[in-house]
């Protein structure tokens, strides 16, 4: 699995590249059930109970080494996302000292002023909402708690965006992709370098300065593993809470009654938004390694095996969601219903889920408290596979 393979469905037991499927990949993802093994030898599978034993089952990791290193093309630089323990647990717990839930919170009027700003902005007019809102607050939120100063943010839309694709397995990547993310890389890590000696110089009050100081029992992070976490901060938050934003107000465009009560209930809004997320979730799948000889759901599984979790369609099984396909604001507002996979699970279980939530919350609120009408056109997603999320959604908003 080195080598970019055109024939993607059969690797993969699915078709990623049909225009029906991006428009409705539940229809086309292999529903929930076993483990299935595609043509190409890769194990798929998008039972909730798999993915989610996957996800917490130490025998499945990331590899380090030889199996790894085929999943991946040729050398690069690991965040701690791609980890195992002892590894992932050691830098995982230096980064958490940093980036804390507080700090997230303290950030609730800063965001819901940026969303006013971005909406007055776009009032009054056609709009396209992803680029008047769904991407630029997660950017601008995201880079002013690193610290970044606000004249670069333009500088990392093209590297974020090639960082972003790259996250879809290699063996379904042009090779072009793949020159193009790992220049992205090398251009983000120079940049972060230079950013990260100022604030050694001299700390200021933002995220990066406490990435520079922090330790732990005599602990701390070296210069590659700064870069590469400043990196994973600025991509997960860039290009993930865009989709969440975007593909939430589209399914709330789409399910008028469901906005309706959207709207009645702004207390409602945290559980409305956990099921934005289980619906069409902005991170479609995660791919695990067997670490060991072991088995999932009884089938056995020797060391080296891949293992494709379809967390977005584990979603929608209908073994642990009542009426998956269905849109119901008020699943998760008893608390009774499963955890959805969107945010993963395990020892990986997004680091940044506190502030993906702040921001899809204010972000959704406040644009659903004008009139919205969606305009007349086809809907377009953006090529990312791991990544779910559309290229525009235009809209009359009103002032
Ligand atoms: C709606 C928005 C988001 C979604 C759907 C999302 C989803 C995910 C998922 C599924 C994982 C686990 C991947 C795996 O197990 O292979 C993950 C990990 C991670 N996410 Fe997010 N994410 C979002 C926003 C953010 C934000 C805003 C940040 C930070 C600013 C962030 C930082 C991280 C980090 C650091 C990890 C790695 C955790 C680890 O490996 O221990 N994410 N995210």
């Amino acid at each position: 699995m080195g080598q970019a393979i055109v024939d993607a469905a059969a690797v993969l037991g699915f078709d990623p590249f049909d225009p029906t499927f991006r428009a409705d990949p539940y229809r086309g993802y292999p529903p929930p059930g076993r483990l299935v093994r595609t043509d190409a030898g890769l194990w798929v599978t998008s039972s909730y109970a798999l993915c989610e034993h996957a996800l917490r089952d130490p025998s499945f990791g990331h590899g380090l080494g030889d199996e790894g290193e085929t999943w991946r093309q040729g050398p690069r630089q690991r965040s701690f996302l791609t980890m195992d323990p002892p590894d992932h647990t050691r830098l995982r717990r230096l980064v958490s000292k940093a980036f804390t839930p507080r700090l997230v919170e303290r950030l609730r009027p800063r965001v819901t002023a940026l969303v006013d700003e971005l909406l007055d902005a776009a009032a009054g007019a056609r709009t396209d909402l992803i680029a008047a809102l769904a991407y630029p607050l997660p950017v601008i939120v995201i880079s002013e708690l690193l610290g970044v100063p606000a004249a670069d943010r333009d500088r990392f839309k093209d590297w974020s965006e090639a960082l972003a694709r790259g996250l879809d397995p290699d063996f379904l990547l042009p090779e072009s992709e793949i020159v193009r993310r790992e220049a992205a890389r090398a251009e983000f890590n120079a940049y972060f370098r230079a950013l990260a000696a100022e604030r050694r110089a001299s700390p200021r009050d933002d995220l990066l300065s406490a990435l520079v100081a922090v330790s732990d029992g005599g602990d701390a992070l070296t210069e590659e593993e700064l870069l590469a976490t400043c990196v994973l901060l600025l991509v997960a938050g860039h290009e993930t809470t865009v989709n969440l934003i975007g593909n939430g107000a589209l399914a709330l465009l789409r399910n008028p009654a469901q906005l309706a009560l959207f709207r009645s209930q702004p207390d409602a809004a945290p559980a409305a938004i956990e099921e934005l997320l289980r619906y069409d979730p902005p991170v479609q799948f995660t791919l695990r390694t067997a670490v060991v000889d072991t088995e999932l759901g009884g089938t056995p599984l020797p060391k080296g095996s891949f293992v494709l979790l379809l967390n977005g369609m584990a979603n929608r099984d209908p073994s642990v969601f009542a009426e998956p396909d269905r849109l119901d604001l008020t699943r998760y507002a008893g608390g009774s219903a499963a955890r959805h996979l969107s945010f993963g699970q395990g020892i990986h279980y997004c680091l940044g889920a506190p502030l993906a939530r702040l921001e899809g919350q204010v972000a959704l609120s406040k644009l659903f408290e004008r009139n919205v009408t969606m305009a007349a056109g086809p809907v377009t997603y953006r090529d990312n596979l791991v990544l779910r999320g559309l290229e525009s959604l235009h809209v009359d908003l009103s002032a």
